[in-house]
């Protein structure tokens, strides 16, 4: 299919700009760089070899992972410098121990002292060292022991004391970034949760122990504060794609977005004023719960169309005022979906069509499980 336009593709289908995708991943590098501060991209938007290549500008190193499933993928090609960024699950410590003694680089994340007992009870071979970052909960809310808790303390304390065990960092994910609208609210949750990681930095000095600092999402990465730069690393992902959601946010404007989900008409229902898509849930997912006034995405080129409702494997297109000119929609015309979380829609997808101005240049092959 190569060099075929977007149109032979069968849908519903995931088709990816690689000129957007190089744009966006060279723009955060180059941010980055001029920031100081080293960038380790989170693969967990795409999962594929070829946009993590494009994200670590080829050098396959200082990556951040969702699953051990992403993990060994990129271990098995190559890659290295991996940071498994998910709460050590119990489950799981035998592969991560596996991961640790075959690359050069493998780190772990821990929140808790139930599972530094754990790596306590598998020691690396041949004098290796667990890699262990702190993972920090400044204000997002899900993972991560309390900055505020004297227990955060204690436990670096605990991972810097156990042999065998490295305190390699503190991890503080921004996901409350998500809550803002504007880049002045953006910044303001970026320097609270850079304030509060370089406090913690400080209260670790005082008990003499020296880390690395990390934190990030793509809403603060795509617009950091200078502050940022005193901390050793930051890890957004969402940015290679972005979406709508990241729009309305204000990380980038519609026109960076560099996924689409492509669909066609299947059906016309005038008793309802709507058309019927081969898009459902399964093509584009329903995160996003149909809060946007367009419903479950942006419909490219139709502003007064809305993505009102999907089952499995339909979708239901209805106009926002009016009543809907049939003439416009044939059956089998293609419409184009603008995702409002691009990572849930990516996960939906086996593979993805990656095009240069709208012509077919190949596939991605995204790595999935856990
Ligand atoms: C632990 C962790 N680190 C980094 C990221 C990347 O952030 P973003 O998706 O905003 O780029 C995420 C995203 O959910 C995350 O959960």
């Amino acid at each position: 299919m190569e060099g075929e336009a977007l149109s032979a593709l069968c849908t519903p289908a995931l088709v990816v700009d690689v000129d957007k995708v190089k744009r966006n991943a060279e723009r955060m590098i180059k941010r980055c760089q001029n920031l100081g501060v080293q960038l380790r991209p989170h693969m967990k938007t795409h999962k594929t070899l070829e946009c993590a290549d494009i994200m670590t500008g080829g050098s396959r190193r200082c990556i951040v992972v969702s699953t051990l499933a992403e993990a060994c993928f990129y271990a098995d090609h190559g890659f290295d410098d991996i940071l498994y960024a998910y709460s050590l699950p119990f489950d799981k410590v035998e592969r991560c121990a596996a991961l640790s003694e075959r690359l050069d680089l493998f780190q772990v994340l821990l929140d808790h002292p139930h599972a530094l007992e754990q790596l306590k009870k598998r020691p690396l071979r041949d004098g290796r060292l667990w890699h262990v970052w702190l993972k920090l909960d400044c204000g997002n809310g899900r993972a991560g022991v309390l900055h505020s808790e004297p227990e955060a303390l204690r436990l670096a304390q605990a991972i810097a004391e156990t042999e065998g065990v490295e305190l390699t960092g503190v991890y503080a994910h921004c996901g409350n970034t998500y809550n803002c609208r504007g880049v002045e609210k953006i910044q303001a949750v970026a320097q609270e949760t850079t304030d509060l990681t370089l406090q913690f930095m400080e209260k670790l000095k005082v008990v003499g122990i020296t880390c690395k600092s990390s934190i990030g999402s793509t809403p603060s990465c795509s617009y950091p504060v200078k502050d940022m730069a005193q901390l050793s690393e930051v890890h957004p992902g969402n940015y290679a794609f972005y979406d709508v959601q990241q729009s309305v946010i204000g990380s980038c404007s519609l026109e960076d977005v560099a996924v689409r989900v492509l669909t066609r008409v299947i059906g016309h229902c005038p008793h309802r004023n709507q058309l019927l898509i081969d898009c459902g849930w399964c093509g584009l997912s329903l995160d996003g719960a149909g809060k946007l006034p367009t419903g479950y995405a942006v419909i490219e080129g139709h502003p007064n169309l809305k993505l009102l409702s999907m089952t499995q494997e339909h979708g239901r297109v209805e106009p926002i005022s009016g009543l809907l000119d049939y003439s416009k929609y044939p059956l089998g015309s293609l419409l184009t979906l603008i995702p409002y979380h691009s990572c849930a829609t990516a996960a939906m997808h086996p593979v993805y069509h990656v095009h240069s101005e709208g012509r077919l240049l190949g596939k991605w092959t995204p790595t999935r499980g856990w």
